[in-house]
């Protein structure tokens, strides 16, 4: 194990890479981070704010970096920005960036439930992103998450709105499970991908210790507050989907938690031997509040 590495992220202001760039500065590893907009660095950090993966001016800088970190990637798409723009074709660039700098490997957050039999428009395009990677050459660790929860995710954020106006809205039954898992052991295990070689050109897939329906997991996270909880016939959910792009719930989160994906949470504490946090105790809690 070399102890001293050097990484790249992408998509450098999103939730994911917020995490996972203060916990990676902590463990004094040496990072250059690439956003769109500026943002606050870390100790160890330097930043590069840039829209271009292809004709970069920091080539240099990232030069023989060990590994990029890529997190960039859209759950909605609109008319101006869809699937293939970003998380194909931009994953494409990502890949011919790491060769132009000599990076030899590649960490890809992909989504759980991807899969050669996708039909989601979503998972069809994280399918095309892994099969960039997996046929670039470069060494590769693609891992398949489930919902990932803070403080400060997307869907933890859309809770505490909803919590705020009096009322949860659920999309049909929410009798369908979901299998979060905590931020803070995501980016534990994306540490050990980056110095362990059991990693080495590996898909997994991340999900959480508890399989809970979406119902549950509303009426534990809304406990204490006077919160409605509303169930939705799923036809009036998808029409709003369709019909307005801002809404709630895309055509693909709304397919994804209709999907009712779960997977094997033991293979994953096996493989890493961590630690993990439960679900249901950080929801009893109000740790994500
Ligand atoms: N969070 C989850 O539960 C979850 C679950 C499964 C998979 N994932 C995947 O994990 C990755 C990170 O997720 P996240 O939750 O951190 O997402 P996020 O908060 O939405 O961040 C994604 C980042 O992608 C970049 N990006 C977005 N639209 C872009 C565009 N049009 N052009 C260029 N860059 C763009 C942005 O980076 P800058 O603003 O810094 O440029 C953005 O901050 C994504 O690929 C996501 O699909 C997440």
């Amino acid at each position: 194990m070399t102890k001293y590495k050097k990484i790249v992220v992408t998509g450098a202001s999103g939730f994911v890479a917020k995490h996972l760039r203060k916990y990676l500065s902590e463990k004094n590893i040496e990072l250059i981070s690439i956003s769109r907009n500026d943002f606050k660095k870390f100790k160890n950090e330097s930043k590069i704010i840039s829209k271009n993966f292809t004709k970069v001016h920091y080539l240099q800088k990232i030069k023989n970096f060990d590994i990029l970190i890529h997190l960039i990637g859209i759950g909605k798409q609109s008319v101006n920005v869809d699937y293939n723009m970003i998380n194909v074709e931009l994953t494409k660039n990502i890949v011919n960036l790491c060769k132009k700098a000599k990076i030899k490997k590649i960490i890809y957050i992909s989504g759980f439930g991807v899969s050669s039999k996708s039909s989601v428009g979503y998972f069809i395009s994280k399918y095309h992103a892994e099969k960039i990677i997996i046929n670039s050459g470069l060494n590769y660790t693609i891992f398949r998450p489930s919902y990932i929860v803070g403080k400060d995710d997307h869907f933890t954020k859309y809770l505490k709105k909803q919590i705020n106006h009096g009322e949860i809205i659920i999309p049909g039954s929410g009798n369908y499970h979901i299998q979060p898992i905590y931020i803070d052991d995501v980016v534990e295990i994306i540490l050990q991908s980056i110095f362990q070689s059991k990693f080495r050109n590996k898909i997994i897939d991340l999900i959480g210790p508890n399989n809970i329906t979406f119902k549950k997991y509303v009426k534990l996270f809304s406990k204490g507050t006077k919160t409605n909880i509303k169930k939705i016939d799923l036809e009036d959910i998808y029409h709003a989907a369709i019909i307005n792009p801002k809404s709630d719930f895309g055509m693909d989160d709304l397919n994804i938690i209709i999907g009712n994906f779960q997977g094997n949470h033991q293979k994953l504490r096996k493989f890493t031997k961590i630690k993990f946090h439960s679900i249901l105790e950080l929801l009893e809690t109000r740790r994500l509040f």
